[in-house]
């Protein structure tokens, strides 16, 4: 089972935000949340800082937008060397059109879902998507609780892309994941993990990075079932 930790270096320490990346480079995706001040009340990197940072990182980045408008500037966040384009389905019209269009710019294309959204919205498309993101807390901050009761949401996506043909999306979580909730989500179904203050916060991040991936590998419910 391959476990992923994913950083997020949303509430790290702006001013020295390249070494901040260097001292999580053990992790396997670098999380780069994307945010406009429209579809969520907060703002973060522009495009030209988001482009530095794809840039020099040495491990893939993984771009989460929460922006208004994916259907126009997904795409963009592909071409500009993301290995991982995520956008939310709630901002979006055209998803499947948008998520072709991050494929064909050599990105993996992904959806997240924000906790009030059902899993059936995103359903259908799930044999679009490389990952599936189910949100754990309401975009927007990093340091809030993860949301126990988004459980049965990641569990009815594990077992319904169990039971699909072909390549199976991954499936990540995001918000409030540390080592007390991570073993919940991988337990359920999840095998990438994204972790802003449970890493940044942490005395030494590149232990915390091997502690949450040694509790996701051990509570991964492909490490625990028998498989059918
Ligand atoms: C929140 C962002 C998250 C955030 C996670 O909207 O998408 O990636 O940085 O931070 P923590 O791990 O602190 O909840
Ligand atoms: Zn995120």
């Amino acid at each position: 089972m391959t476990v992923r930790i994913c950083p997020s270096i949303l509430n790290a320490d702006r001013e020295n935000i390249f070494e901040e990346i260097t001292r999580v480079e053990t992790s396997d995706w670098l999380h780069l949340d994307i945010m406009d001040n429209v579809f969520v009340p907060n703002q973060t990197f522009s495009k030209q800082e988001s482009l530095e940072i794809i840039r020099f990182s040495k491990i893939p980045v993984d771009s989460h937008l929460m922006i208004s408008t994916p259907d126009v500037d997904a795409v963009e966040y592909a071409q500009m060397g993301s290995a991982s384009v995520t956008f939310h389905l709630e901002a979006s019209l055209q998803p499947t059109q948008t998520l072709q269009a991050i494929k064909s710019n050599g990105a993996r294309a992904s959806l997240a879902i924000k906790p009030k959204t059902p899993f059936r919205d995103v359903a259908p498309l799930l044999p679009l998507l490389d990952m599936l993101l189910i949100m754990t807390v309401e975009p927007g901050f990093g340091g809030q609780s993860f949301m126990v009761d988004q459980i049965p949401k990641i569990q009815e996506a594990y077992e319904a892309i169990r039971r699909l043909p072909g390549a199976k999306p991954w499936i990540q979580v995001d918000g409030g994941v540390s080592l007390e909730t991570i073993s919940l989500a991988a337990k359920a179904g999840a095998d990438s993990f994204v972790a802003g203050s449970a890493i940044y916060k942490a005395e030494d991040p590149v232990a915390m990075i091997t502690a949450l991936r040694e509790a996701a590998e051990i509570n991964s419910i492909k490490s625990i079932k028998i498989a059918p």
